[in-house]
């Protein structure tokens, strides 16, 4: 057992109630493509561990194709994981059979970027605020007052509900999604990119809207998405995504304004500020994002960081404690081991969780 793995057995111990949800070396393997050579699986999701607390918004950030939707998904078992355990209150509900996972499912909701591509066309707004209750009424007939509930919760007037979704603008269409997610009333809600196809001042609305709900409801959010700002101004923790792969977590006050894996550095660099006149060394992200089918020996940005040595192609870096609940993956930082009890520590009903086994 590791050092980062004893402390993690020792916070379970203290911790007075286990997080809403704990992922634990999470692994998305899809089949790779083509018959010679031997295809190599396309590893979107390649070992990640984080928890979320009841209540709490945890942000996912990194660039396009990292795995951000393949975990999400994943964790919602929209998609199969490869391996490791989605711990839900503590029940593994990864091992669970289809049936057996199907309860847990009211208590696992996700609002998607698209929301026109996730509404069924043809049925009217009341209609599809009311499937999945109607999935979970054993037979019973869906009562209207609990759809005009919904639909009054998002800010949607009752004439929207004979409405098709087409009828809807994008922020409307964006509240029915919200609705429909809310009908269970789950504990956890994953947003995947919940506000990226909207206008700014579209997005603010929703964004509001999202944290009303989290406190009048006690939700807890999966954020994702690839705006630093919308993530930092919704999330109390944050985790940063590359190539599958989790390199820094920790609360949003921390690692905004002090990053220490040369990634997040790059990615808080490219945000745009407002005013700013060089207060923030630039460092900007060259090439591309390699393919998870080939993803680069050893730490997998090196290919891209601008602070890589040879002895970065050596071995994947494990996340290090830099601070209170704030981890980073990378050899070349001032990474301090965690002391007993102190860098994993959560506050009491929000218990954070970083990779267990960040290395492969
Ligand atoms: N069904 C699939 N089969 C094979 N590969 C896939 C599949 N879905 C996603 N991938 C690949 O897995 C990797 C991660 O994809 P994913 O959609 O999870 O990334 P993302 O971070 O959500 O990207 P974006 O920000 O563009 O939404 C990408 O390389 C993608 O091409
Ligand atoms: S381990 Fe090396 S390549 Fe990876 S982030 Fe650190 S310095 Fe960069
Ligand atoms: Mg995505």
């Amino acid at each position: 057992m590791n050092h980062l793995s004893a402390e993690l057995t020792q916070v379970a111990a203290v911790a007075a109630k286990p997080p809403l949800l704990e992922v634990q070396n999470l692994v998305k393997y899809y089949p790779g493509r083509g018959v010679w050579p031997r295809p190599r699986p396309i590893k979107a999701v390649d070992d990640i561990s984080f928890s979320i607390g009841y209540g709490e918004t945890l942000g996912l950030v990194g660039e396009s194709g990292c795995g951000k939707s393949t975990a999400a998904k994943t964790i919602l078992r929209l998609i199969e994981p490869t391996a490791g355990r989605i711990l839900l209150e503590g029940t593994d509900v990864a091992s669970l059979s289809p049936t057996q996972f199907r309860p847990y499912r009211r208590d696992l909701q996700i609002v998607f970027q698209d929301p026109y591509a996730s509404l069924n066309p043809r049925m009217r707004a009341a209609e599809i605020v009311a499937e999945p209750l109607r999935n979970f009424s054993r037979g019973k007939a869906v009562d209207p007052e609990r759809v005009a509930e919904l639909f009054e919760r998002v800010g949607l007037d009752k004439a929207a509900m004979r409405k098709f979704p087409s009828e809807f603008s994008g922020g409307q269409r964006q509240r029915l999604g919200i609705a429909r997610a809310l009908a269970l009333k789950p504990k956890l809600i994953v947003c995947d990119e919940p506000v990226s196809a909207l206008d700014v001042s579209i997005q603010a609305q929703v964004i509001n809207l999202l944290q009303d709900l989290q406190q009048d409801l006690g939700l807890s959010y999966l954020f994702v998405a690839h705006d630093l700002a919308v993530v930092r101004h919704i999330s109390q923790r944050v985790a940063v995504m590359y190539l599958g792969r989790i390199v820094e977590i920790g609360p949003v006050g921390t690692l905004y304004t002090q990053p220490r894996h040369p990634y997040t550095k790059a990615l808080l660099a490219a945000v745009p500020k407002i005013g700013a006149q060089g207060a923030r060394e630039k460092t900007l992200l060259k090439g591309d994002i390699p393919s998870p089918a080939h993803p680069p020996s050893g730490c997998t940005f090196r290919t891209r960081c601008p602070m890589a040595r040879p002895e970065c192609g050596h071995s994947a870096p494990a996340l290090q404690a830099q601070g209170e609940g704030h981890w980073a993956a990378c050899h070349f930082i001032g990474a301090e081991a965690p002391t007993a009890g102190s860098a994993l520590r959560a506050p009491a009903d929000t218990a954070v969780a970083p990779s267990a086994s960040a290395a492969p």
